[in-house]
């Protein structure tokens, strides 16, 4: 087992990420000195509610925690008010108090969903996190960003358009319990897309697990033991706890968590696009590439090797059917992140280093998109 713990500013009390195989069935003992309570409230995500969820409930009952679940099912439409509306109901049916700890067992989806309503409920109740796809575990799991979508009318392009984590909150965790045996059910599709981030967190900040990537290709983590897959969860929540110690709330340098996102905003959330959200952002991570060769920023090496970890271990380097450039440079103006009219970008300059650029002109964005165009 790896423990990381993060120092976050606010709260002052520090936490700890728990990565191991098996956790789940000692959650309870490893809950328990952090959330001495009677009570526990456990939101999981259906499609793991009778595998990861009760053997969860089992360990909580024994350690003494009178245990109520409630399973939600996980996809962006549910990612909503109504269900965090849901979710007081039953919190107040269950007769949780200020101590009684929320535990969110799933993806990213109930991650954000659970730990929003745990943030507000009663002004916060102790949220405990069981991260159950590799992208939540090295990604959505960490930082405290929570929230759920929300369908605002006069969207980008006219109708009603579901913004994505429009409400949220920031809120840590008491405590994050990483499962590496709860991914021997996930889709291999959803490994490739927890992978995407893994490479941009490489690419990001840890040129040796870029390495790693590079040698590994195709039997990237699925063909790897537990002691690797726990080292390898480890190395990217570090990455991003390094950068979320130092800025929470995304003043300036947790920006570069973004590297390829505006990018992969604009597609996944095209009409007609079926994209997964790894599977753009690894197209996005290419096309930053693209983008940082125009400016003269990223070394030609170091776009080349991006391209071939990207494509080794097993996502699409390229897309076809993409709308015109103008058109996907508008849809990236209309992004959150976006400020007034300038596009943002992070771009990597070297494997391990990436630069914020603040005004990224029209030609080289749509440097970028060409690099992705089939
Ligand atoms: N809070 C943050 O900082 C942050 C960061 C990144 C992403 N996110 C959010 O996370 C969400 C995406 O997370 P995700 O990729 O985990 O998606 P998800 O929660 O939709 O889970 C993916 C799918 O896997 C299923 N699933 C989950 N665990 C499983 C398991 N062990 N075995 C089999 N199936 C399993 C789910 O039912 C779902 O169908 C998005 O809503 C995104 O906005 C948040
Ligand atoms: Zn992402």
């Amino acid at each position: 087992m790896k423990t990381i713990e993060l120092h976050i500013a606010d709260p002052p009390t520090p936490y700890q990420v728990m990565i191991g195989a098996g956790l789940i069935d000692q959650a309870g003992s490893m809950i328990a000195p952090v959330c001495p309570h009677d009570r526990a409230m456990v939101v999981c995500d259906q499609a793991v509610a009778d595998l990861h969820a009760a053997r969860l409930k089992a360990s909580l009952t024994g350690a003494g925690y009178d245990v109520s679940l409630i399973s939600i099912e996980s996809n962006e439409e549910r990612k909503s008010l109504d269900t965090v509306s849901r979710l007081y109901h039953e919190f107040t049916g269950a007769r949780l108090d200020r101590h009684s700890p929320v535990i969110a067992v799933g993806g990213g989806i109930v991650g954000d969903t659970a730990g929003f309503a745990a943030s507000t409920f009663m002004r916060g109740l102790p949220f405990v996190n069981v991260p159950t796809t590799l992208l939540a575990m090295v990604d959505a799991s960490v930082g405290g960003k929570t929230g759920v979508n929300f369908a605002h009318h006069e969207g980008a392009r006219g109708s009603a358009h579901p913004a994505k984590n429009l409400i949220g909150s920031f809120y840590q965790p008491v405590l994050v319990i990483a499962d590496v045996n709860a991914l021997a059910t996930l889709p291999d599709r959803h490994i490739r897309c927890g992978l995407a981030e893994c490479i941009k967190h490489a690419i990001i900040g840890d040129g040796e697990m870029f390495a790693q990537l590079e040698r590994s290709g195709g039997a990237t983590f699925s063909a790897w033991d537990d002691e690797a897959r726990i080292e390898f969860i480890a190395r990217n929540v570090m990455v991003k706890a390094n950068i979320v110690e130092r800025d929470q709330r995304e003043s300036r340098l947790r920006m570069v968590l973004n590297l390829g996102h505006t990018y992969a905003h604009a597609i996944e959330t095209w009409p007609g696009v079926n994209l997964w959200h790894g599977e753009a952002v690894a197209l996005g991570l290419i096309a930053s590439v693209g983008a940082g060769l125009a400016l003269g920023i990223t070394s030609p090496d170091c776009a080349q090797r991006v391209e071939q970890v990207v494509a080794g271990v097993g996502l699409a380097t390229r897309m076809g059917g993409l709308p015109s450039n103008d058109e996907l440079i508008e849809a990236m103006r209309g992004d959150k992140k976006s400020h007034g009219n300038r596009i943002r970008l992070i771009v990597p300059r070297e494997i391990g280093s990436v630069e914020i650029v603040d005004e990224v002109s029209a030609s080289a964005i749509g440097s970028g998109w060409d690099r992705v165009r089939k």
